[in-house]
């Protein structure tokens, strides 16, 4: 069996990191594509360069060309620009609304049965907007949000309790912004719902408030002490997850952003989700019950992510 084919469209800090882990985990050969020349080679030439010490036997290529993207079957998006400090990830719209139009064409031209994943921001509105200019049908193109922001919030809670990472389960939903909604009563550690860590008297009311802060700040505190850039380790090993669960057909429940056709109220937007990710890309869409609370925080988050559409559609009109 021919091995599986991985296109990075960005080779940026996320790219370069994408491709070492999509190589680390021997997921296919990899072609970097970046507009500006020199870097996906350069990044693919050093990342082969470690094959040998890793044993990997993966083909890695840079390249400029969206010829050499020509039946991949996993598509990551990181084209654009990152944020830098005092910017919230809606101030991205404008210009990488622009490379969602030039990637999504070249997707479409040279990759169209890939299982596309976007993890540009303004996260929920690009993916959109990728979807639209590609043409590709929804469940092929989704959106890498839930995963790491979900991760963010596990994290904290493992430090906070000091228990093990591997024990604790965590959901956040709605969109990848200030709204985004971590569940609380959907969390658990070892199966124990954070809720009732709380009645417990494991942790407090207070510290799972400021945790729960902290996951919805969780880019912007990176943001804040890189300054030149985003967060890229947590991001890029957030993708790949969702790209090994198509690609090995694990069917993994993994939150997303997944375009919603009528689910949770909502009708043609891409909002984090829970989705079964297999070989048919984003196969089934989870629809938890909410209580009043976690309604209204979805709800609120919907609206931002539709206000964001609104302002896509009234910068490239062909989208409305
Ligand atoms: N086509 C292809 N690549 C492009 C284009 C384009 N039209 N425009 C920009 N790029 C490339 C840049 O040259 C750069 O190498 O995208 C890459 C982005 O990399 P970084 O600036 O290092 O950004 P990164 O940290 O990887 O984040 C990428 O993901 O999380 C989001 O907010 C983040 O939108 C940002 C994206």
């Amino acid at each position: 069996m021919a091995r599986k084919k991985i296109a990075l469209i960005g080779s940026g800090q996320i790219g370069g990191t994408l491709a070492h882990l999509a190589a680390l985990k021997d997921l296919g050969d990899i072609v970097l594509f970046d507009i500006v020349d020199g870097v996906p080679q350069g990044k693919a030439l050093d990342i082969s360069q470690s094959a040998p010490v890793e044993g990997y036997d993966a083909k890695i290529s840079g390249t400029s060309k969206y010829e050499d993207l020509k039946d991949a079957d996993v598509v990551i998006v990181t084209a654009g620009v990152p944020r830098k400090p005092g910017m919230s990830r809606d101030d991205l719209l404008e210009i990488n609304l622009k490379v969602m139009e030039q990637v999504g064409a070249g997707i479409a031209k040279y990759a169209p049965k890939a299982f596309v994943i976007c993890i540009t921001n303004p996260l929920d509105a690009m993916v959109w907007a990728l979807q639209k200019f590609s043409g590709l049908p929804t469940s092929q193109v989704i959106g890498m949000a839930g995963v790491l922001d979900s991760s963010r919030f596990v994290h904290f809670i493992a430090d906070e309790l000091n228990v093990s990472v591997e024990d604790i389960n965590a959901f956040v939903l709605g969109g990848h912004g200030d709204t985004m909604v971590p569940l609380a009563r959907y969390s658990t550690v070892a199966g124990i719902p954070l809720t009732d860590i709380v009645k417990m008297g494991w942790m407090s009311k207070e510290k799972l408030d400021a945790i729960i802060q902290r996951t919805r700040d969780g880019g912007a505190e990176i943001v804040g002490l890189l300054k030149t850039g985003s967060a890229f380790y947590a991001p890029a090993t957030s993708a790949i997850a969702m790209a090994e669960s198509y690609l090995k057909d694990k069917k993994r429940v993994l939150p997303a952003a997944a375009y919603l056709d009528g689910q949770y109220g909502v009708k043609g937007t891409y909002v984090g989700v829970p989705v079964v990710i297999g070989a048919g890309g984003a196969e089934k869409i989870i629809e938890i019950s909410l209580n009043s609370a976690e309604q209204k925080a979805f709800d609120k988050s919907v609206a931002s992510v539709e206000g964001l559409i609104e302002a896509c559609k009234k910068i490239a009109p062909k989208l409305a």
